[in-house]
């Protein structure tokens, strides 16, 4: 694999989640020695920066969010004269033509034409006009090299992110727009489909014959910090489900691709989401269940409830937990439930895939030898933990016959010494080799919304009467667990 020359241009470029993100992945990359020799990062925001300053800014985002921890300092000198910054106003058109100036800047002093991938990590608000400011000043005309990521979330409902999508679809084409999930950008998530894909053992048994229920859980022990007031809006339906919960869910209900081709690789996890049984009002009422979070105590620290954070509606009706039951109709999966949880403030930071098995046909031990019985679970653990168990049977050692679950273990840690890059390297590499796979498809996002529209609804509809109904530090309100321990489950946890 080869980088062509790039320009990124960062909208939002003084902002957290290039601090946090973006700046540190493309140091990264740049120490790896993936990004080509000719490359150009410009920053562009409101606030007034010399290069020089902007640089400084940036350095201090890699020293306290960079995976190879502080910049070395010849290495970040190298790098730092790739960066320049562009102040902007983004509604105002004539902000365009400097970046142009700069693109044509690079290309005279380079002697090429460069690829420019225009980076969004500004508010959603902004997406509309930036993209159409951009083809006004003629800078969007070059399908082969320009490319668009969007950060999230893409649209607010079913109805906006069609909106955008057509927006987007008058100025480009599909293949130069990069809608980022950044799940799919983490290691442990693209394993899911090598795992799947790359391995006969586990094809025959991956369907309905064989598996009994399936858990997509993702839990945060995070509150909401400072992002009271986007979360208000949005609440963890929008935040979580629609995007990263559902995205793993395709992964692991996909059929197999012919190829790994991006286009083929979406086609089969949008058909996943285009067979989901769609959710009338009774599921809404019977299978899914949200939750605010109280306040509490988190590790000896007392916590604010959700509804005294910052910028948050003291009557706030916003959840900040959701469980929810899923069936996919097809010949796969029918009839097997696939439970999907997600939540702020909860007692572990965990993101983990559980795939139950049925139980054997029929028990041929004493009853007493099999108290612990369990049946077959293989646990893709995605966060913190990276690794891939597979709990069987064994008999203890021992005069007795006894029986108990142990686990066969893949662990990241144990197998490999080099460190996971984060899911945005990836996914920046990815826009620069103009691979789509990692990235989400204008249908998939409206079949994601299309399929949670119902339960966003009823939820904005009808004001839930227990909010707060969970404390910090716990696995969320008790109805989630009721609506899996009625199939007769429970939510698996990893020690
Ligand atoms: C983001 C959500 O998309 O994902 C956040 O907006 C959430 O609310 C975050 O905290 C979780 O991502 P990660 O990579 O920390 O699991």
């Amino acid at each position: 694999t080869h980088t062509e020359p790039t320009i990124f241009i960062i909208f939002g470029g003084t902002g957290d989640l290039n601090m946090r993100k973006l700046a540190p992945a493309l140091y990264n990359l740049y120490l790896d020695g993936w990004l080509p020799e000719n490359f150009a990062i410009i920053g562009t925001g409101r606030t007034k920066f010399t290069d020089e300053a902007y640089q400084e800014k940036l350095l201090e985002g890699i020293n306290s969010f960079s995976r190879s921890g502080k910049a070395d300092k010849k290495k970040w000198d190298e790098f730092s004269k790739h960066v320049a910054y562009q102040v902007s106003d983004i509604k105002d058109s004539e902000t365009y033509k400097e970046f142009g100036g700069k693109i044509e800047g690079y290309n005279k002093e380079w002697k090429t034409k460069a690829n420019v991938i225009y980076y969004l990590a500004v508010s959603p608000n902004f997406f509309p006009i930036i993209a159409s400011n951009l083809a006004k000043a003629k800078l969007t005309e070059d399908t082969k090299r320009v490319r668009i990521v969007i950060e999230k979330p893409f649209g607010h409902d079913l109805d906006s992110a069609k909106e955008l999508n057509k927006l987007l679809a008058n100025i480009f084409d599909e293949r130069q727009i990069y809608r980022i999930d950044h799940y799919l950008g983490k290691e442990t998530v693209q394993n899911i489909m090598a795992f799947r894909f790359a391995n006969s053992l586990f094809e025959p048994l991956w369907n309905r014959n064989y598996i009994e229920h399936v858990q997509i859980s993702v839990t945060e022990q995070l509150g909401v910090e400072d992002r009271g007031d986007y979360y208000e809006g949005s609440g963890a339906l929008r935040d979580m489900i629609q995007n990263h919960l559902l995205q793993l869910l395709c992964l692991v209900a996909m059929e197999t691709p012919i190829s790994f081709d991006s286009d083929e690789v979406r086609n089969r996890k949008v058909e996943v989401l285009r067979a989901m049984r769609p959710f009338s009002a009774d599921d809404v009422r019977n299978s899914a269940v949200r939750g605010q979070y109280a306040k509490g105590w988190m590790e000896g620290k007392e916590v604010p409830g959700y509804r005294e954070e910052s910028n948050v509606d003291p009557e706030s009706n916003t959840e900040t937990f959701a469980a929810i039951k899923f069936f996919i109709d097809n010949w796969r999966w029918q009839g097997i439930p696939f439970y999907l949880r997600t939540g702020k403030r909860m007692h572990q930071s965990a993101s983990v895939i559980t795939i139950q098995f049925k139980d054997v046909p029929h028990r041929v031990f004493p009853s007493e030898s099999s108290e612990s019985w369990q049946q077959n679970r293989l646990i893709i653990s995605i966060q913190p933990e990276m690794s891939i168990r597979l709990q069987v049977q064994a008999k203890r050692p021992g005069l007795d016959m006894v029986l108990n679950a142990v686990d066969m273990v893949f662990d990241y840690k144990g197998t490999y010494t080099n460190q996971a890059p984060e899911a945005y390297e990836t996914l920046l590499l990815d826009t620069m080799l103009g691979d789509q796979t990692l990235f989400m498809r204008g249908d998939q996002v409206e079949s994601a919304w299309e399929l949670i529209m119902p339960i966003l609804n009823a939820w904005q509809r009808k004001k839930s009467l227990s909010f707060p109904n969970y404390s910090a530090d716990s696995w969320g309100p008790e109805n989630a667990e009721a609506l899996i321990a009625r199939d007769g489950f429970h939510w698996f946890t990893l020690p």
